[in-house]
């Protein structure tokens, strides 16, 4: 951890610069700086959640006096002349000056995009994230990290998906129920449960918001074919960036739309781009599904035919082969995927034996939250 070496007042009060060990100059707001105040008063010291309001700080506090003593920022404001302490570690994490956002479509730190060329799957044993924190960090992570991860040597037992959720968090449940069953069916009501080959796909583009975190987990699967294949979205919409700009410029600026009414009682729609940015460009999700892709509205005339050379572009990079990982399941393994990110299809299958799939959806925060835990108590994983 870099150290801080000194502090001076700059803007009349309004800033203060600092000086570190490696020579960066870091300048920070007196009202960011009393905003996240670390005192008792301004934070809880049982929950950590913030005790004020900003229209209860003075819209005029400036920096009245600062030092730097023992490692750490102590900073006295005006008019109150309240002094608060910052650790260096504390402030060197949370610096924004100098900060600038990258060309859009980048994605936060800790994400790896990948195509078909991924060397080793991620992946990790169920007996031994069921028992041990460190492997169940160590998996969590690679979902993290690759949006996606296979977990093997489970039981081939119905409901076992159930226990992958609460290794993390809980099951979202919605209309296909708490799970549902992957598998051919006489007069389906969706086309996964058929014998069809699906196009890599997120799930459920039409909900709002959508599953943020899917678990397919396999019981039988003795048919030829049905391998599973996954799509890295962002890589997806990073490739159609680097190749035409103002087609990833018109998926990301306009809303697609997406609807599913296949079961009586139920009527899904959801507006939203099939690329979402941040608005400083961060790539947030990825929405591709054609089998619930509703009529696009909402697309100036003018802009339409351009739209879709671009949809279609981004089709034709989602179903290059070189873009995809490939797996066969066994009984007892199962697969997690990031359904803002990670896309997923399913070759055709047909024939004698059988394929019998469960699936259900949990939420990312809870799985985030969970590693974050971990990485706090085991420590981030080196490497
Ligand atoms: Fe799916």
């Amino acid at each position: 951890m870099e150290s801080i070496e000194s502090a001076k007042i700059v803007e009349e009060g309004a800033a203060l610069e600092t000086r570190w060990g490696d020579g960066a100059a870091l300048r920070f707001h007196a009202i960011w700086l009393r905003d996240n105040a670390l005192d008792p008063e301004t934070r809880s010291p049982e929950n950590g959640q913030r005790l004020v309001t900003l229209n209860e700080i003075p819209p005029d506090t400036r920096v009245l006096e600062t030092a730097v003593a023992e490692g750490a920022l102590s900073v006295t404001f005006a008019p109150d002349r309240k002094t608060v302490r910052f650790p260096a570690d504390w402030l060197r994490r949370n610096a924004y000056d100098g900060m600038s956002a990258p060309e859009p479509g980048w994605t936060a730190a800790g994400i790896e995009t990948w195509d078909g060329d991924l060397k080793d799957l991620p992946q990790g044993r169920f007996d031994r994230v069921s028992e041990e924190p460190a492997a169940l960090r160590d998996w969590l992570a690679l979902v993290r990290r690759y949006g996606f991860a296979k977990l093997t040597d489970g039981p081939a037992e119905s409901g076992a998906l159930l226990e992958v959720a609460a290794l993390f968090g809980y099951v979202r449940e919605t209309n296909y129920g708490k799970w549902f069953e992957v598998r051919a069916e006489v007069n389906p009501t969706n086309l996964a449960y058929t014998g069809r080959g699906l196009q890599a796909h997120t799930d459920n583009p039409y909900r709002d918001p959508v599953p943020t975190l899917q678990i397919l987990y396999c019981l039988e699967n003795s048919a030829a074919g049905g391998d599973s294949l996954v799509v890295d979205g962002f890589r997806a919409a990073q490739r159609l960036r680097d190749e035409d700009p103002d087609a990833f410029g018109l998926l990301a600026r306009h809303c697609a739309r997406f609807e599913y009414a296949g079961a009586s009682g139920v009527h899904l729609a959801a507006r939203r781009p099939m690329i979402e940015l941040a608005p400083d460009g961060e790539l947030l999700a990825v929405r591709f599904n054609n089998r619930s892709a509703a009529p696009i509205t909402d697309v100036p005339y003018a802009e339409m035919a351009a739209f879709y050379r671009g949809y279609r572009r981004l089709a034709e990079i989602v179903d290059d082969p070189a873009m995809a990982v490939g797996f066969k399941l066994e009984p007892g393994e199962c697969f997690i995927v990031d359904n803002t990110r990670v896309l997923h299809a399913r070759k055709g299958y047909a024939g004698s034996g059988s394929r019998w799939l469960q699936g259900c959806y949990a939420d990312k925060d809870g799985l985030l939250s969970t590693l974050r835990v971990l990485e706090g108590e085991l420590g981030v994983r080196a490497g």
